[in-house]
């Protein structure tokens, strides 16, 4: 029976996305995801759904066309980091779903800064409160998915005010883009730092 598959995109240019995904695009008959996939991905013949808000629709498609339609749902990053798989899995039993992998956003960023992440905290304040401070410091790294209210002026301004044992604040710009920027501040720094476009950051002593 097909399963559902559930790819993981990367972090956004097209290089960092896996030979198996690119495959098993090409082998489904809908694809699913955010404007931006389905212009860049979705062939002739092939159907779309964009996605946006319209989660229950999507889950209701999904259970009409279980094993009647290959379908891939494309998500950015890590299909198991903080992305639309946790709801699907919701909704979707796991053992009609073929999750595969992808490069997250903080996975790329630490490698293009040069530091180990195994003793790190990852964590995701996109779209969400985490109470991650106090544990934190039982890390030598965190690293956080942002987005407008919680940007990187407000991630250090916290770190400030909580007397936090960390120097150096790293935020990732459009990564893996053409116009990607990497800054390295301290916290202090990043009081002065002002961005719109989408980021990643990296707290650190290194
Ligand atoms: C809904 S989360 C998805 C995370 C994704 N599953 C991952 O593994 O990276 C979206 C957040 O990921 C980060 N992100 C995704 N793509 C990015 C990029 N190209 N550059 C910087 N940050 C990115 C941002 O913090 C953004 O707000």
């Amino acid at each position: 029976m097909n399963r559902i598959n559930i790819l993981g995109m990367g972090p956004g240019s097209s290089e960092y996305v896996l030979p198996i995904s690119r495959e098993i695009i090409e082998k489904s008959d809908i694809l699913i995801g955010s404007e931006r996939y389905i212009d860049d991905y979705c062939s002739d013949g092939q159907k779309s759904i964009v996605l946006y808000s319209n989660y229950p629709q999507v889950v209701e498609y999904l259970r009409k066309n279980l094993g009647r339609e290959r379908i891939s749902i494309l998500v950015s990053g890590d299909s198991s980091f903080y992305s639309l798989t946790t709801y699907i899995k919701k909704n979707i039993e796991v053992k009609n779903l073929n999750i595969v992998p992808g490069i997250s956003s903080l996975q790329y960023l630490f490698s293009r800064i040069g530091i180990s992440y195994e003793r790190t905290l990852l964590t995701s304040l996109h779209g969400r409160e985490e109470d991650f401070w106090e544990r934190s410091m039982d890390f030598d790294n965190i690293g956080i998915l942002t987005d407008k209210n919680w940007n990187p002026k407000m991630i250090a301004e916290e770190i400030i005010k909580r007397n936090m044992d960390f120097k150096y604040i790293y935020v990732g710009e459009k990564l893996t883009y053409g116009d990607e920027k990497i800054s390295r501040m301290t916290m202090e720094e990043c009081l002065e730092f002002e961005t719109d476009n989408i980021n990643a950051v990296v707290i650190s002593n290194e």
